[in-house]
């Protein structure tokens, strides 16, 4: 199989459930302690040896190409106060990878987002990593779906277990063993009732695909929720090629919900050296208070 070299991150959704914050400052901008979530996701592709990445953006989202560019006037600035590593910082973001840009110009949903990156991606397997879902592991989980898939030629799902009871949030895939936390993939369904689920291992924001998946997706009709759903693109995908399902070491936020954005940003805190200690006293005092 030929390696997987480019990443795909679709960021164009509407983020209601974080409004009013999202309503001019795009989800993926929000800062988890000092940085915007989509630069977690994208040093997370970097680390796994990706240089070239596509964010699927739209007319709201401008801020996001804004913060991956130069700022010259204000990197003068602090060259001249003598904060280096403001400077260091700043440009270091700019510097991250070879970013690329294509508005979804209607929001039409994820597999529609996925299927405008054609032609970024041409004729080879490429990585797609949710905007708004970030993992927190010792080594990248995007990394360890492109290991699997490269090991057997196949399309990749970054699964976890879930408890039944919240299945109904996800997609379920039916699985089979195959090596230790790899499973082949035969079926899944977007948001199953616990008595549709066809396991318990849902699909978390990572994913390798092979490039039959646009051909698949210009043909799909929209389906739960009147979109266009890349869980049933996938679907097809599966039946037609090899498919693995892995369950990736590591901890996973959906930062597009109020809950899992605490979460992250306590959690991202209390790993930060500059206000990890702080924090752990303070939670500390709080917590007797409570
Ligand atoms: P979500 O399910 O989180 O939807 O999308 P959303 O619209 O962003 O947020 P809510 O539900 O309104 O709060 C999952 C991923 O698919 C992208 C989102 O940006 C996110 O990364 N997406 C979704 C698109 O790029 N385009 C779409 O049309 C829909």
């Amino acid at each position: 199989m030929m390696k997987v070299r480019k990443a795909v991150i679709p960021a164009a959704g509407l983020g209601t459930r974080m409004l009013p914050a999202t309503k001019t400052v795009p989800k993926e901008m929000l800062p988890l302690v000092d940085k915007p979530v989509i630069q977690y996701i994208i040093e997370e592709a970097v680390d796994a040896g990706i240089e070239d990445i596509l964010i699927v953006t739209n007319r709201a989202k401008s801020a996001m190409d804004d913060y991956f560019d130069y700022y010259p006037e204000l990197e003068t600035r602090l060259k001249q106060a003598g904060k280096d590593r403001e400077l260091f910082e700043t440009r270091r973001a700019a510097d991250l990878a070879n970013i690329f840009y294509v508005r979804q110009k209607e929001t039409k949903g994820l597999g529609h987002a996925i299927w405008r990156a054609k032609r970024f991606v041409g004729d080879e397997p490429f990585a797609v990593l949710l905007g708004d879902d970030i993992m927190r592991a010792k080594k990248p989980v995007i990394g360890q779906l492109i290991e699997a898939a490269e090991r057997h030629n196949a399309s990749a799902v970054g699964v976890q277990y879930v408890p039944t009871d919240t299945i109904s949030k996800y997609s379920s895939v039916k699985v089979e063993p195959l090596e230790d936390r790899v499973f082949s993939v035969s079926d899944m369904n977007e948001k199953p009732s616990p008595t549709q689920m066809l396991s318990n291992y849902a699909i978390l924001g990572r994913y390798v695909l092979q490039p039959q998946i646009f051909d698949i997706l210009e043909h799909m009709k929209p389906g739960y929720g009147g979109e266009i759903q890349l869980t049933d693109g996938l679907r097809v995908l599966c039946q037609q090629s090899n498919m693995v399902a892995v369950d990736f070491e590591g901890k996973r936020y959906d930062t597009g919900n109020l809950r899992g954005f605490l979460e992250a940003t306590i959690d991202f805190s209390l790993d930060h050296p500059y206000t990890g200690k702080w924090l752990a006293r303070f939670l500390k005092e709080k917590a007797r208070s409570l």
